[in-house]
């Protein structure tokens, strides 16, 4: 496996290194290359993501990248600069975000009840494109505008995708979450989308929801969920939700996925750098081991996969609540666990 590893900034490379060390335990024809990218290289040198580094990203079967971001820099550089750009450069449709209350952890929820749901999240669409501009700047009169972009061929995949994990799970239910009252144009593209696909898939039940109602579901009725698809910005803050449900941003896991297999598909905690944090050996590194499950699973290494998952879950449900996570303490465990 040609692995590169991009540890970025923050808390970013402290929680990647758990990650390959739980990695190196299932897996043992890892080869890495890490790049350096992020908030310290675009101070010295000016770089975000050079075409070079690009080019040579591509010759990779995955990438793994711990967290960009940095209050030195000003908001948004960095965001369309590399992390975008590296979703949108390499295709990356698919961003997948499970949400699993695992045994043992805590939901802020009082009743949480069983919560195992795969959020699709389109990468490449929506209001992210970039697609927008401002007139009359810094006037009382300014105008801002940021279109949101939908492409049949866009939908049309993510959609695909989502049938498909959803036909290969248990309770076979797909929820597709926008706004069509009111963002009628995109909203039927989506809607005629999931009808049509839906013809291909009959074994899958498929329900609709509002992006504000389904935010509401997500926190008085998570359990009422299987697989979810939507749109690039409603799927931002809905997998935020997911995760704040099933224990936090220290649990969730991610995968950007080229899912026709042309790129490599990139997987990365959803948590941020956590300046605050960092440095300290404090950040909880599961997310990221948990997304290098789905960097395993998505290379096909279902058994790797098993044992990295079967590690987190057995030690989440044996944690002590009173202790403090040390970075390394927690890395250190899974990585025996996963290796027997
Ligand atoms: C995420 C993040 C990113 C996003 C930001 C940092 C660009 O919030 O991965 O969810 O909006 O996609
Ligand atoms: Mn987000």
């Amino acid at each position: 496996m040609r692995l590169a590893v991009i540890p970025g900034d923050g808390i970013g490379p402290e929680v990647v290194a758990e990650g390959l060390k739980v990695l190196g335990e299932v897996a043992h024809d890892v080869e890495t290359t890490h790049y350096d990218l992020g908030a310290a290289r675009w101070q010295r040198t000016g770089e975000l993501l050079p075409d070079t580094v690009l080019d040579e990203l591509r010759q990779h079967d995955a990438i793994l990248l711990g967290a960009i971001g940095d209050p030195s820099v000003p908001a948004g550089i960095l965001e369309r600069g590399l992390l975008l750009k590296l979703r949108f450069e390499l295709d990356h449709h698919v961003n997948l975000r499970p949400a699993k209350l695992y045994d043992g952890v805590t939901s802020p929820l009082a009743n949480p009840g069983p919560i195992d749901m795969l959020c699709i999240r389109e990468g490449t669409e929506g209001p992210y494109t970039g697609n927008g501009g401002v007139l009359r700047r810094d006037t009382p009169h300014e105008v801002a505008t940021e279109v949101s972009i939908n492409t049949a061929f866009g939908a049309e995949r993510v959609v695909r995708y989502a049938f498909e994990r959803a036909v290969a799970r248990p309770r076979k239910h797909l929820t597709l979450v926008h706004k069509t009252n009111v963002l009628t144009f995109a909203g039927s593209l989506w809607s005629r989308t999931v009808e049509e696909v839906a013809t291909e898939f009959p074994e899958v039940t498929v329900a609709y929801q509002h992006v504000d109602a389904a935010s509401m579901f997500f926190v008085t009725d998570p359990g009422r969920y299987d697989v979810i698809v939507t749109d690039n910005l409603f799927g931002d803050i809905v997998t935020d939700i997911a995760a704040a449900v099933t224990g936090g941003i220290g649990l969730a896991a991610s995968g950007n996925l080229d899912a026709s297999g042309t790129n490599p598909s990139m997987f990365e905690p959803v948590h941020g750098s956590a300046p605050d944090i960092a440095g300290q050996g404090k950040a909880d590194p599961t997310a990221t081991v948990l997304s290098v499950g789905l960097l395993l699973d998505h290379l096909g290494r279902t058994e790797q996969a098993r044992k990295v998952n079967a590690a987190v879950a057995f030690d989440l449900s044996t944690r002590d609540a009173a202790q403090p996570i040390r970075t390394s303490d927690v890395g250190d465990r899974l990585a025996a666990l996963a290796s027997g």
